[in-house]
């Protein structure tokens, strides 16, 4: 129980007016009784209240957030003076209590810090990284992994996730490709809302979750050449139909924070951009929460040639919309914000404005009721068992598998006596769980050797070589930050020998799995990359593995697409694994064995080549259509995989497209029905996909669109009947032509099938 002071009787009204509210937003207190509304009144009113007491210098205090590597005393100061309204990048719960105490016992006003941190595919569990599951086209997969974390941060003192990473990306040499969803809007609006939802809860402020930010706005994933932080240009259609879309999901699933991003967007930064942040954001979606910065991005409109100076990029960022500033050291806002007030550069009202949301938040959190984490309890939340057992099976939702000549899988154990399993990546438990993982510990992680050893039973020899090394040529910003170290390089020499060491191991076998793919650091932040071959001397042993003769099952680690042309053609199984996290190995032996049966979907078009980037299906048709598979001379300009591509162990057959109407008014919906049967004797899974193409209108408009999904569980020649529904919304686009959101009357193209290729076609036209 903490003991608050009470320095005078002002505050002992808001202590009791807290009480009161504090009882009225308990959840099981309001639950039936009081509406939504009633509770959104009384957490106006308390934040009301307590700005009212608040001095400007407070004020601007609670718009300040900053790391916290290693707390010491100048922090505990700053935040005891009121300078910190929220603090990231903490996990230890004695650590969080501590500053906790500061702010609360601490400060004049007690308000309590809010603790955030990157929470973005799992916490002390690793879930499969954001593309992965996004690869799993199951919101409820993805909601639930992201309620564990939810729970588990929450579970140390965390208040607040800064994810999902809901940018579009269509182009994989952008390293944080691995972060959101891929290349669609509309399966990365389906993600973003589930991430929401799961880090969430039913409401903000729900036990046991966190507050989701929806981040980076807006634009990033299309960094120029795929260099992170470089400038985007994006126009407004695409912009208006691609990249805001999952955003805007975000948005209504209550998401209750933003992030602004680092790059330029069409020429403004994107935390100095007002239309952005202000007119969008507030105006247009009427965002009620609040906007971070991404870290030091208000510093950076100075670097960017956008501020004057620091002051004027303080101003210029506040102005544009940004609520918080993310700062490394101390902020430009705590600096220069005093003086911009006493200026008239800022307003009290607009300062009000900019903190209200803040304190919203902390309202609805419970912080001031409880605002510290329950130390005793929180190991044996973040070690659940059960986590785990979530993790595995989103692992193993999450597998896409890319090729399986002759059916070699699932591996019939009784068929091999001596497995090979080799590659760098085969056991490093490092490189089990992908970026954005600093609270877990990797020694936990089940390798993808030793998931294979645990399951290959006492008849099956299991023989390891790991054969290459592979590291960056630029090391991560982020090895820092990552507990454990790598080994030490291999000489020439060694290098030979391992090498060859491979190669004879694969010949002393029946049957090779190689696991290769990039390290955990080259993908994320600062991770791009101007090849998507193989990193290092992996296509070569890939090679000399082949050329042995022995069958060879691929597992991919990675989080893009890499170049496997030659993969594709000359190894007879490929299964992308991703990076599945803690419980990597086991989901991963699970599938190649049969213990489940992959059925997840390539969120993104994988390309031949990195020269064919970007490379998405819902291109629009030009000129010569019939050679747009001959673009390049060279080579074809077709994908190596199709969009929403995935096998499985079973086969699926579709049949019976009906449309419900073959005229329909604008505004009205359509209902699609199909039927999916599984035409083999193995029960697994099948994702429907709807595909729209508008014929004709104001704006030319994709080939395909992704319009809807459903991942279907199909026993052995089981046969069912999928109804989808294309609302207004799915035939509405933002058009260059008009400027606005429009719905052309036109006749529309349908598809359904088991990826964006799907050939069963029919049609339906809107009419005025
Ligand atoms: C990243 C953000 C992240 C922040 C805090 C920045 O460098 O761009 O995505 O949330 O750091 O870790």
């Amino acid at each position: 129980m903490t003991t608050i002071r009470i320095p005078d009787s002002k505050h002992v009204l808001i202590l009791a007016i807290s009480v009161a509210l504090a009882l009225f937003l308990n959840p099981s207190f309001t639950t039936g009784q009081t509406s939504v509304r009633q509770r959104d009144k009384a957490v106006e009113v308390r934040a009301e209240t307590l700005l009212k007491q608040m001095t400007a210098d407070e004020k601007i205090g609670q718009l300040s957030q900053t790391f916290a590597f290693a707390p010491g005393a100048t922090l505990e100061k700053r935040i005891r003076d009121g300078q910190i309204g929220s603090v990231l990048f903490l996990t230890d719960p004695a650590q969080i209590n501590k500053l906790q105490r500061a702010a609360v016992e601490g400060s004049r006003l007690h308000i309590p810090l809010l603790f955030g941190l990157d929470v973005i595919h799992g916490f002390r569990t690793v879930f499969p990284v954001p593309i992965a599951m996004a690869a799993s086209w199951d919101p409820s997969t993805v909601e639930k992994a992201q309620a564990v974390a939810a729970e588990e941060a929450r579970a140390v003192g965390i208040h607040w996730t800064f994810a999902p990473m809901v940018d579009i990306a269509r182009d994989p040499r952008w390293g944080r490709i691995v972060e959101g969803a891929g290349e669609d809007p509309y399966l990365g609006s389906a993600m973003a809302a589930a991430q929401v939802r799961g880090f969430q809860g039913e409401y903000l402020g729900a036990p046991n979750h966190i507050i989701a930010c929806a981040k980076h706005f807006a634009g990033y994933g299309a960094a120029e050449g795929g260099r992170d932080y470089e400038a985007a240009s994006v126009s407004d259609e695409q912009l208006q139909n691609v990249y805001f879309p999952p955003f805007r999901s975000a948005l209504d699933a209550n998401v209750g924070t933003f992030m602004s991003a680092y790059m330029d967007l069409n020429g403004v930064p994107a935390t100095g951009n007002r239309w952005l942040l202000h007119d969008v954001l507030r105006d247009q979606w009427h965002f009620k929460g609040f906007v971070v910065s991404d870290a030091d991005a208000v510093k950076d409109l100075k670097t960017h040639g956008f501020a004057m100076d620091a002051a004027d990029a303080a101003v210029r960022a506040f102005h544009a919309g940004v609520n918080m500033e993310m700062a490394v050291g101390s902020g430009d806002f705590g600096a220069y914000l005093p003086l911009a007030l006493k200026e008239g550069r800022i307003t009290v009202a607009q300062l009000d404005d900019a903190v209200r949301p803040i304190l919203e938040t902390k309202i609805r959190l419970g912080l001031f009721e409880h605002p510290y984490v329950d130390e005793a309890s929180a190991k044996q939340i973040i070690e659940s068992p059960d986590h785990r057992t979530e993790a595995r099976k989103a692992a193993e939702r999450s597998a896409v598998l890319l090729r399986n000549e002759g059916g070699i899988l699932p591996l019939k154990l009784s068929a091999y006596k001596n497995i090979a399993v080799i590659g760098p990546l085969a056991d490093s438990k490092w490189d089990m769980q992908g970026p954005w993982t600093f609270a877990n510990d990797a020694n936990e992680n089940v390798t993808v050797l030793n998931g294979i050893r645990d399951q290959a039973g006492r008849d099956t020899d299991v023989e390891y070589a790991q054969g290459v090394q592979i590291s960056r040529k630029f090391p991560s910003p982020f090895a820092a930050l990552l507990r454990g170290k790598r080994p030490e390089p291999w000489n020439e020499e060694q290098a030979k020998e391992q090498f060859s060491k491979a190669v004879q191991t694969a010949r002393n076998s029946d049957l090779v799995l190689m696991a290769l793919g990039e390290t955990q650091d080259m993908t994320g932040e600062v991770a791009s990359r101007s090849s998507l071959d193989l990193p290092g001397q992996q296509q070569q042993l890939l090679e000399a593995v082949v050329a042995t003769g022995k069958p060879v099952v691929l597992i991919l680690l990675n989080g893009r697409p890499l170049n496997i042309t030659w993969a594709a053609e000359h190894v007879p199984a490929i299964l992308e694994a991703w990076y599945p996290g803690t419980q990597a190995g086991n989901a991963i032996a699970n599938l190649v064995f049969g213990k489940s049966v992959p059925g997840g979907k390539l969120p993104f078009t994988w390309p031949r080549n990195v020269g064919q980037v970007p490379l998405f299906y819902a291109h629009t048709l030009s000129h010569a259509p019939q050679r747009q598979g001959t673009r390049y001379w060279n080579e074809e300009s077709t994908p190596l995989f199709p969009f929403g591509f995935g096998l499985s162990y079973s086969t699926f057959q579709f049949s019976n497209l009906q449309v419900s109407k073959p005229q329909i008014y604008k505004g009205d919906n359509s209902e699609i029905t199909v039927d999916v049967e599984n035409t083999s004797n193995v029960p697994g899974d099948e994702v429907v996909q709807l595909y729209i193409h508008q014929q004709y209108g104001s704006s030319s408009r994709p080939v395909r669109e992704l319009k809807g999904f459903s991942r279907v569980s199909l026993h052995a020649h089981e046969k069912r009947t999928v109804r989808m529904l294309l609302t207004k919304d799915d035939l509405t686009y933002w058009s260059s032509a008009t400027k606005s959101w429009i719905q052309d009357a036109s006749t529309f193209d349908v598809w359904a099938g088991g990826d964006s290729t799907a050939e069963l076609h029919s049609t339906f036209a809107v009419v005025r």
